[in-house]
């Protein structure tokens, strides 16, 4: 074969190796032959989430249209990032989006660090994220629930990144692709997990956006708790329950933050009533043992998405949660319980066995995320949803209530926390303080309404 005909049978071969790849044909030479199906996407939509240990391990997330060639990303502390990670690359059905998942691990505590996914022929924005410091004593987080995808929620997704958190903790009903929310038989759009990603890319892609989840991610039709729909979406920490993806921990500084599946304990919604069998309980327990067992925690924050005490009317408090974990927050001085579900701001006194105590645990409904508001309940009465249905009950454990769009900004100061509510343009609702005593536990509270 001459060196001519050589040249042609490898222009061939690369020719034909292009259409099969994008299904084009082109009619020019291998010189300005480019790979078709995969030139013009870009990397969107990126978010992070913490790997197993935010001191030491963070996972880069983003989307692309369609499939690509060589997911990666690129990670160093300098523009000349170092660092070539492959990412995992899933696909969910009703949408051609990929999402893709970078494990970036072994990084040095209270480090900034660059990144930038990238594929064949493709890239995404440059970004950057901090680990968490090996000591961190002061440091505010950000949480709500019940986002969507509306202009309010956009607005306190924006004031979110006003408050610099280290991490934002989500208690579920992320975007609303699936509008039942009870698990039952129902339309999902995929495009609105996009739509969705997008919105809070500008934040999420520096900050660490951990979801719980809601009744709203019991997608129809997305495997056997229609969970496959959050779970291709994101990668959450395996530091959960032992075959409950749904739930996580991490610690930061002085705080651990848990992640439990409420969709497990609803009685109200009970699609997925008791679906773990036990195990994410007996996590719980193990968890909660230990983690009070280490001097260098003093808070214990528990984020689910059913609110265990809330009066407002349309879905008010849920017993299963009440009857699963309360005895497990006693037991083991959980400080703070943050819930989403009804589309508002309450939040209680201190409760221990159920009644006010100075020495219990403080439940905050903070559902007012973005999707539309529900109305202050105008009943004498409220109501807990129990096995057998709704019971009314009176409510003297119900401290605050603010029926409209908000969210918290949590300050730790070592042995203080300051949990703040906040309205979408950052006014101030009211605030809570509360104060570990010199033997540690129980937590005092302070509360002033502003
Ligand atoms: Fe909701
Ligand atoms: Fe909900």
């Amino acid at each position: 074969m001459s060196m001519a005909e050589r040249h042609a049978a490898l222009s061939r071969r690369r020719f034909l190796g292009g259409a099969l790849a994008g299904g084009v044909a082109l009619a020019f030479g291998p010189t300005l032959w480019r790979q078709p199906g995969y030139a013009a996407v870009p990397a969107r939509a990126p978010h992070l989430q913490y790997g197993t240990d935010p001191r030491r391990s963070m996972v880069v997330s983003w989307s692309t249209d369609g499939p690509v060639e060589r997911a990666v990303l690129d990670v160093g502390t300098d523009r000349g990032f170092g660092r070539v990670i492959a990412a995992e690359s899933r696909a969910v059905r009703g949408t051609g989006t990929v999402y893709h998942h970078a494990v970036v691990d072994r990084l040095e505590p209270g480090r900034v660090y660059r990144y930038r996914p990238r594929h064949r022929g493709g890239q995404g924005a440059e970004g950057h994220f901090r680990t968490a410091p090996q000591h961190a004593e002061r440091f505010t987080f950000t949480a709500f629930g019940d986002q969507g995808t509306s202009a309010g929620a956009a607005a306190i997704t924006a004031q979110v990144a006003r408050q610099h958190p280290a991490f934002h903790v989500h208690a579920g009903d992320l975007c609303y692709a699936y509008s039942a929310g009870t698990g039952e038989a129902g339309p999902v759009n995929p495009a609105t997990w996009d739509t969705w990603l997008g919105l809070i890319a500008p934040v999420a892609s520096q900050v660490p956006w951990m979801p719980a989840v809601g009744n709203h991610e019991m997608e129809s039709g997305f495997g056997p708790q229609g969970y496959d729909g959050v779970l291709s979406r994101f990668s959450l920490p395996a530091t959960g329950a032992r075959g409950v993806p749904s739930t996580w921990g991490f610690r930061y500084g002085n705080v651990a933050v848990l992640a439990l599946d409420g969709n497990d304990a609803s009685f109200e919604i009970p699609h997925n009533l008791n679906w773990t069998e036990g195990a994410q309980d007996a996590w719980l327990r193990a968890t909660l043992r230990n983690l009070r067992a280490d001097p260098s925690i003093d808070w214990i924050v528990a984020t689910y998405h059913h609110c265990s005490y809330c009066t407002n009317a349309v879905h008010a408090s849920d017993g299963g949660p009440r009857q699963r974990w309360d005895g497990l927050f006693d037991d083991h001085d959980v400080d703070l319980v943050i819930n989403g579900h009804n589309h508002c701001y309450e939040r209680t006194h201190p409760l221990r066995r159920g009644r006010v105590s100075d020495d219990g645990t403080v439940f905050v409904t903070a559902g007012g995320g973005g999707q539309t508001a529900y109305q202050a309940s105008l009943a004498p009465l409220s109501y807990v949803s129990l096995e057998h249905g709704k019971v009314p009950e009176t409510a003297p454990w119900s401290a605050t209530r603010y029926n409209d769009l908000s969210f918290l900004a949590a300050d730790v100061d070592g042995k203080r926390l300051t949990v703040r509510a906040l309205r979408p343009d950052g006014s101030e609702i009211e605030r809570v303080v509360l104060q570990k005593t010199v033997l540690q536990k129980p937590a005092s509270v302070r509360a002033a309404a502003s």
